[in-house]
């Protein structure tokens, strides 16, 4: 993905002060880790700014600078811009709000797509649609390989369908959707898709123009932000909005659908994870001249490459070994799969599993990680779920070794 530029990890890592600890962080699709740059920002922000915003006296008119220029930057991530964009507190929180806003374009008897792979964060708001008056259809897995297949998407798609939510990515399986193919066939048939690109966007570059889609959501906590999440919606959608904040904001999509407004501090700290970017970019390209887009599509095949050289060796191991069961694709192929590798032990419990590899170093976790439909669709919900561990462009191939190794001696 990025020719010939290898992803200079030590130099990456050299940005995260925990990761000098002596255990390999694995949790990484549970909320990455910040850099420096982002600390700086927010205590810059806090310790000199952290007044009203937007109003003409020094500290207030930087504020607002150091809010717009947050906001930029992750509108930039996937492409968007600036005015196409919401800030929330959470994605879950910000699909809440999407969906209320949403409701009053829907008749009673109108379809509405979920499906049984999502996080709840993109089901349960569109769920509670069916107490209203809708149709709630779910889009199922096929349960041999918990992959969504477009053919059956296609079978559930009427006249009356308004809307199909679904992830670019499972937080699970790690398994990547074709979002284009999908948008396309769904278009086709006069509805609209959300795509959850919570699981999707810390590994791969994303433009939401390309993809062509109308809703897309990302965490900018989970790419090495502070906790807060992005909502994209195409400006024809946002103009025709209702609002969800109070009267006299109307018409303002950035206040219109954050009841309360974005956290400052962290908004103005999203810059941090741009200061970060530019230091990596630098630091691999030098001053070759590039715009953001081009930037962070360099940066992302970076990590891209990085991780799928990762994700190679366990996912040859996780599917070969005798008494593991991985999920999603049983390579690292990059047009399939993040590096987020899902699996269980044979009748053994999966958080019994996990404590032992916790004790040994290996951070990560077990359970259904919120995408509680996809580990009942999967079958494992009697063994208390998956062991989840996921990767992003700060590991290293020792943190491999140390799992399989900790995998060989305790499974
Ligand atoms: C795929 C996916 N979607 C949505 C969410 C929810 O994001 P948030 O914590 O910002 O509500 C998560 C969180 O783990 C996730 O992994």
């Amino acid at each position: 993905m990025s020719g010939n530029v290898i992803l200079d990890v030590d130099f990456a890592r050299s940005f995260f002060p925990a990761l000098n600890t002596s255990w390999s962080f694995l949790e990484n699709a549970g909320g990455t880790l910040v850099p420096t740059t982002v600390v700086d920002r927010v205590s810059a922000y806090m310790t000199q700014t952290q007044v009203q915003p937007g109003t003409d006296f020094d500290a207030s008119r930087i504020a607002a600078e150091r809010m717009d220029e947050g906001r930029d930057f992750m509108a930039a991530v996937i492409n968007a811009n600036p005015d196409e964009i919401v800030i929330g507190p959470s994605t879950t929180n910000n699909v809440y709000v999407l969906a209320n806003a949403l409701r009053p374009w829907f008749a009673d008897g109108d379809e509405v797509i979920v499906t049984d792979v999502d996080h709840e964060a993109n089901n349960g708001a569109w769920r509670r649609y069916a107490d209203t008056g809708l149709v709630v259809r779910e889009w199922q897995m096929d349960p041999e390989t918990g992959e969504l297949r477009i053919t059956d998407l296609q079978a559930l798609l009427t006249d009356r369908t308004r809307l199909v939510c679904f992830t670019a990515c499972s937080n699970i399986t790690g398994s990547i959707n074709d979002i284009s193919a999908i948008a396309r066939l769904v278009h086709d048939a006069g509805a609209l898709v959300c795509v959850d690109g919570v699981a999707f966007t810390p590994h791969r570059p994303v433009d939401v123009k390309e993809l062509d889609v109308d809703f897309y959501l990302y965490s900018i906590y989970k790419v090495f932000g502070p906790h807060s999440a992005l909502l994209y919606a195409k400006p024809e959608h946002l103009a025709r909005m209702a609002n969800q904040n109070h009267y006299f904001v109307d018409g303002n999509p950035f206040l219109m659908l954050s009841p309360g407004g974005p956290n400052h501090e962290l908004t103005a700290g999203a810059v941090g994870v741009s200061d970060y970017f530019d230091a990596l970019y630098e630091h691999h390209f030098g001053d070759e001249p590039a715009d953001t887009r081009q930037k962070l599509t360099r940066l992302f095949g970076l990590f891209a490459d990085h991780e799928t050289r990762l994700g190679g060796p366990l996912a040859q191991y996780l599917s070969a070994k005798q008494g593991l069961r991985l999920f999603g694709p049983p390579s690292a192929d990059a047009e399939k799969r993040v590096a987020v590798f899902s699996f269980v032990a044979d009748g053994r419990d999966s958080a019994e599993v996990a404590g032992r590899l916790q004790k040994r170093g290996a951070g990560l976790r077990s359970g259904d990680f919120y995408a509680a439909r996809c580990i009942d669709g999967l079958g494992v919900r009697p063994q208390n779920g998956v062991i989840r561990a996921s990767f992003v462009h700060y590991n290293t191939l020792a943190d491999v070794e140390r799992l399989i190794e900790c995998l060989d001696e305790e499974v």
